[in-house]
Parts: C-alpha cells; structure tokens; sequence
C-alpha cells in the first residue's frame, strides 16, 4: 500500500532549452509538513505548480493519494484536496475578505450543479470559522484591495484552509513581511488544528525550521540535499548553494 500523500518520481520540465527542474523525487506523507527551499531560480514555484496543475511536467510522474495525476486539471486537483496559495497574492481585491474566503469554500462544494441556499449558508458559516482561525474576524467586511500586506496573506490562508485541504502548498507565505512573528504563530496554530500535509516553499530559514520536519533543498532544478533541518543545514554542498548566501527578496 502507498503510505505517501504526494509523491514525485523523477519530475522533469523544460522551458524551451532551460531545465526548471530535473529528475527531481519527493514524497510527502499525510499530515507530514515538508520544506523545499533552493536560491532563486532553482526550480521550487516550478514544481509546486506541476503539483497544484498549473503546469504539465516533461517527463515524470506526480501520484496523489495513490493516483496519477496525469491528465487531471486543476480545478480537479483542488476538488481531491490539494490547495495552494501564490507567491503573489491572488484574490478579488473588490470583494470583502468574507466573500473572498465563501468564493473558496463554495468553490469546492459547487461541484454539484446549483449553488443551493444551504451551500451557500454552509460556505458563509465555513468561511467565518476560517477567519476565526486565522484571527481576521474583525476584517471581514473589509474589501481586499484596501487590507494591510499582512492581513491580506492571511485571507489567502483563509482561503486556502476553507477548503480543508489534505495537501497545502505554500509559496513563500513569509515574503514580503516585516512582522513575522505573529504571522507564524497563527500560520503555525492553523496547521496544528487543520493537520494537513504540507508543502512549503520558503526562503526564511527560521521559518523552515520552525514549520517543517523534513527538507528538501534544490538548486538549478536537481535535488542536492534532503533530511531534517539540522541535517541539511550542516550538508556542505547545501551551505555552499544556499544557506551561505543571502537570497534575494522578493
Ligand atoms: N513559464 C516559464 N517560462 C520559461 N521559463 C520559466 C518559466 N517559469 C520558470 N521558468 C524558469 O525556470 C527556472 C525555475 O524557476 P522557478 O520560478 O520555478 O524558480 P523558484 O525556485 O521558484 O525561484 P524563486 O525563489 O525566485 O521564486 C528559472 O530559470 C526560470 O527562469
Ligand atoms: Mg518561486
């Protein structure tokens, strides 16, 4: 029996000539949360888009809970429990936080036909407990567009939690934050309670270490490294690639 959540088995893509990533295999188990981390460029936004079906891998397989992911499109990976957020935010900027979070949670029961009263009413109440978790409650009826940087990363976690996802992918959820500090703590409270698997891409250190159990470091598309933290960050080829150079912001 496959005890993996997600696996790669030698995933490759290519972009005319360049190699975004090569061979590269991975598994996350169910509720396990694994960090991928590399320099900029090494393929990671790649790969979690050949996961989230964004993108169609060259060569390689992508198995979820025991089957192919071959030929099956987004909108259908999302319905089998893969959420994702994105390196930069997407959401409608016009509408409220609330109705931003209801549009995911409806996303994923308007699988059935119409849009009844009673999903509606079950997706406004899903969509409260989500704020709830992430501690925006009280921005709610504000619109999107007009949220501090913050706030509005943690609607896209909102919106990502709503669905119950059993595999999140996270894409530098800490980029671009002065205060991480209470992001990571309600980012971290979140995942305990939802116990989801997780895939994060991250370039803070701290927040790796603080949110992973088992690392997986890329650089120009091949897997160099892979281990606990304190594995990884003590592999030289790792320290020469990555952690001995400062990335750059984003
Ligand atoms: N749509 C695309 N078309 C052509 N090349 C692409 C495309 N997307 C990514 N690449 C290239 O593939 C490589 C990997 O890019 P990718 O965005 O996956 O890296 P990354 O690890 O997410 O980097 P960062 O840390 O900067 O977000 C880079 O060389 C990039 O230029
Ligand atoms: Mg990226």
């Amino acid at each position: 029996m496959n005890v993996n959540l997600l696996e790669l088995d030698d995933v490759s893509k290519h972009f005319g000539g360049v190699a975004a990533t090569q061979n590269v295999s991975l598994a996350v188990r169910p509720g396990q949360r694994v960090g991928l981390i590399g320099p900029n460029g090494a393929g990671k936004s790649t790969l979690v888009n050949m996961i989230s079906g964004g993108l169609r891998p060259s060569s390689g397989t992508v198995t979820f809970d025991g089957q192919s992911l071959r030929g099956v499109p987004a909108h259908r990976r999302f319905a089998l429990g893969i959420s994702r957020t994105f390196q930069n935010l997407e959401m409608f900027l016009s509408m409220t936080v609330l109705e931003n979070v209801m549009v995911a949670a409806e996303g994923k029961t308007s699988l059935a036909p119409s849009l009844t009263p009673r999903h509606q009413r079950t997706a406004h109440a899903q969509a409260l407990e989500a704020l709830e978790l992430m501690s925006i409650r009280d921005y709610a009826d504000v619109p999107a567009g007009e949220l501090p940087y913050g706030i509005r990363k943690l609607t896209e976690l909102a919106r990502a939690f709503v669905t119950q996802p059993k595999l999140l992918l996270l894409d530098e959820p800490v980029a671009g934050l002065s205060d991480t500090e209470e992001f990571l703590e309600v980012l971290g409270r979140a995942l305990d309670e939802l116990g989801c698997g997780v895939l994060l891409v991250e370039h803070d250190m701290p927040t790796v270490q603080r949110l992973t159990e088992y690392v997986y470091v890329l650089e120009t598309g091949k897997l160099i490294a892979e281990g606990t933290y304190a594995e990884v960050s003590k592999d030289p080829h790792v320290i020469e690639a990555y952690l001995g150079k400062e990335a750059e912001p984003h």
